[in-house]
């Protein structure tokens, strides 16, 4: 059988790990403790109840699924992984130690991957012993519903390693697309503009929470209105990425808007942790202003 280590049992690493084992793939999930990474199977079987509930799929499928799934501390188990995903904290810092660790036990022939959303692939590969097994695989939230991974590749990514991202990106049912090495890739260079040009807007009283959403989504069309899709995303990982294009390109035009930073300050970081934007503790989300 297939096997795929995923390290981070957050939003993003549980909807990896969630296809990939509706895909047939033995999932280890690590995370900083035992604890962290048991819950992340606890919430992928929830949401696998969900789509039992909804009749989308059988109860076995669910079953067998969830079984795929290892929750794990130490990263030795993955060195029979054919891919390892890092899905943890958007901080270079982070991440660096990671692949730092997982190089020691990556399989000579399987491949190490990062979702981050922003930080160079090419940079990121200092850190790892084998760049040229190292690449980009930039999933989207919610993982289960969206049909994209951006596959970049870095300086120094063998054509194999490509591939073979490639492959994995079609076997857990996602359309990729190449990109290029460059701060936050395309989508999120094109969509952190947007959302951080309506923090601003909120900031400067133009308009409420509510009707800055509701303008985006019957003006525009978008299923969700900028402040909902922040607080989905998460807000500490959209100052980060916001940090990486200001810095990276060296352009001031990125600088988050102050409100964004506040927000964070104060913990209301979004859906997950229960308040961002919106509090979401009671039936409807309610705006926080
Ligand atoms: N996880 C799993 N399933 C979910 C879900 C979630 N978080 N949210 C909603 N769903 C399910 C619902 O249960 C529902 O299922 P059924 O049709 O079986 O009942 C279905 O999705 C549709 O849900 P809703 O009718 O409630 O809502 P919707 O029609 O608005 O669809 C959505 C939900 C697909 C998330 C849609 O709102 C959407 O596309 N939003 C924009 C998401 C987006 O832009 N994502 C990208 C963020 S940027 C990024 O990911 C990159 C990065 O690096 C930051
Ligand atoms: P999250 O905050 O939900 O989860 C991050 C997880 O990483 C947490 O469970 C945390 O405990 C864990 N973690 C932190 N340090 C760790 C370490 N040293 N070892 C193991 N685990 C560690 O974040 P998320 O939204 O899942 O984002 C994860 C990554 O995916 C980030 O790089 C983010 O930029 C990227 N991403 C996020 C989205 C999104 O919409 N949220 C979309 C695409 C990509």
């Amino acid at each position: 059988m297939k096997a795929i280590g995923i390290i981070g049992s957050g939003q993003m690493g549980m909807g990896i790990a969630q296809v990939s084992a509706q895909a047939g793939y033995h999932v280890y999930l690590s995370d900083m403790s035992q604890e962290i990474a048991e819950k992340g199977k606890a919430a992928i079987g929830k949401q696998l109840a969900r789509l039992v509930e909804k009749e989308k799929i059988e109860q076995q499928a669910a079953d067998t699924a969830l079984d795929r799934i290892e929750p794990i501390v130490r990263l030795d188990p993955m060195a029979n992984a054919d891919i390892i995903i890092e899905a943890a904290t958007e901080r270079e810092e982070v991440k660096r130690q990671i692949f730092a660790a997982a190089s020691e036990i990556l399989g000579h022939r399987a491949v190490l991957a990062t979702n981050t959303s922003s930080i160079s692939i090419t940079r990121l590969a200092q850190a790892v012993k084998d760049p040229s097994r190292f690449i980009g695989v930039h999933f989207f939230n919610p993982v289960p519903l969206m049909g994209l991974v951006e596959v970049i590749r870095g300086l120094a990514t063998s054509d194999q390693s490509a591939a073979m991202a490639t492959d994995f990106a079609k076997a857990v049912g996602k359309q990729p697309v190449l990109v290029k090495d460059s701060p936050c890739f395309v989508v999120n260079r094109i969509l952190l503009p947007m959302l951080n040009e309506a923090f601003f807007v909120l900031g400067e009283g133009t308009a409420s929470m509510e009707d800055i959403d509701r303008g985006v989504q019957l003006g525009l069309g978008h299923p969700m209105g900028p402040l909902t899709l922040a607080d989905l995303i998460g807000l500490d990982t959209l100052l980060e990425i916001l940090r990486v294009l200001q810095s990276d390109f060296g352009d001031p035009k990125y600088r988050p808007a102050p409100i964004l930073l506040k927000y964070v300050e104060a913990g209301w970081l979004g859906r997950k942790t229960g308040k961002g934007f919106y509090d979401y503790s009671g039936d409807a989300p309610v705006p926080t202003m």
